[in-house]
């Protein structure tokens, strides 16, 4: 009834931590086994060691938070060596989440991981700023994603997933790049570039000034954006943004999503994620759906209103 293909992965439901909001670690098994979930993705590894943005680091606003974290990780060989350990077989499918911060950082990311097993598949992060363009996410230019995906493959026989950031001023265009390069599937959205601002102190909240709004707040955006590029590819789309229950996740099936990745929910509530999973099955229930992958695409549109002047 629940599980669920994106290429050669077959998840057994379609709920996916999203990275940076379920660990790096074995802290993932903290609150429930992580065998529950379709996938378990962690949070974003670079090639060097990062330590991060300035405190605050998150703030609440209504209806979700800005985050400015700065990918902190101690660099792929030391997380690889010390972390990666830990990790192996913790799911039934793992996915880890990595971003260059400059286009030769890729490839040697990638040559990192090779075929290590206990791996079921990378997602790209492309959403993280390119040193090179003065800050600019990689995830902008559809030929920059291409040359990413096509760089990453030469390393690593592991299938890949790009996610994609919300700021691409053509993200169909960017999917489809990806998808042509030889992504598996594209997983959307990331973070919405966002400020927040103490009017008193005449300054940002976050000690970075920008961050990334994530939460209920962002959810019809990326509901929006992954029907336009579920209508663009050929590949799976994995939905995120603002997923808090079954009928968010039903949402954004419909609209056009294979699965999909719960990021700030699991913030409030650790469990959330089994909550969700064990609230499908009742829900494809009531509407009579024998299985979750029926409902993918499902969504029709009005017929277009009748031209003025018309009966
Ligand atoms: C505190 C926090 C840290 C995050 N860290 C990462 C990260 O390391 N890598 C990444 O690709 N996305 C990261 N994200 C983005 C989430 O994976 C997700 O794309 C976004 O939050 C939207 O989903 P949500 O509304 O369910 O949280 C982070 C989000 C939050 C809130």
């Amino acid at each position: 009834m629940l599980d669920v293909r994106l290429g050669p992965l077959h998840l057994k439901n379609p709920v996916i931590s999203a990275s940076g909001c379920f660990g790096q670690g074995a802290e993932a098994a903290t609150f429930f086994d992580p065998r529950r979930l379709g996938a378990l993705l962690l949070k974003t590894i670079t090639l060097n060691p990062r330590a991060g943005n300035p405190p605050p680091r998150i703030v609440e606003t209504a209806g979700g938070i800005i985050n400015s974290i700065g990918l902190p990780n101690k660099g792929i060989d030391r997380y690889l060596a010390e972390t990666f350990p830990e990790v192996v077989g913790l799911a039934d499918c793992l996915i880890l989440n990595v971003a260059g911060e400059r286009l030769e950082e890729w490839p040697r990311l990638a040559a990192c991981i090779g075929d290590r097993a206990g791996i079921d598949a990378l997602e790209l992060n492309v959403s993280c700023p390119n040193v090179e363009q003065g800050g600019l996410p990689f995830a902008r230019d559809p030929e920059v994603v291409a040359r990413i995906v096509r760089g990453v493959a030469r390393e690593t026989p592991l299938p890949l997933i790009v996610k994609l950031a919300p700021e691409a001023p053509d993200l169909p265009a960017v999917a489809q790049a990806a998808a042509e390069a030889g992504a598996i599937a594209v997983s959307l959205i990331n973070t919405i570039r966002a400020l927040a601002v103490d009017w008193r102190a005449r300054r940002p909240l976050l000690g970075y000034g920008f961050g990334g709004l994530s939460g209920p707040a962002i959810k019809p955006v990326a509901l929006r954006l992954v029907h336009e590029v579920a209508r663009a590819v050929a590949i799976p789309v994995i939905g995120i943004g603002g997923i808090q229950d079954a009928d968010d996740v039903l949402e954004f099936m419909v609209a056009g999503a294979s699965a999909v990745q719960v990021g700030t929910a699991s913030l409030r509530d650790p469990l959330a994620m089994p909550r969700i999973i064990d609230e499908l099955p009742e829900r494809l229930a009531e509407a009579g759906v024998a299985h979750v992958r029926d409902l993918v695409g499902t969504l029709r549109f009005p017929p277009a209103p009748p031209a003025p002047g018309r009966p």
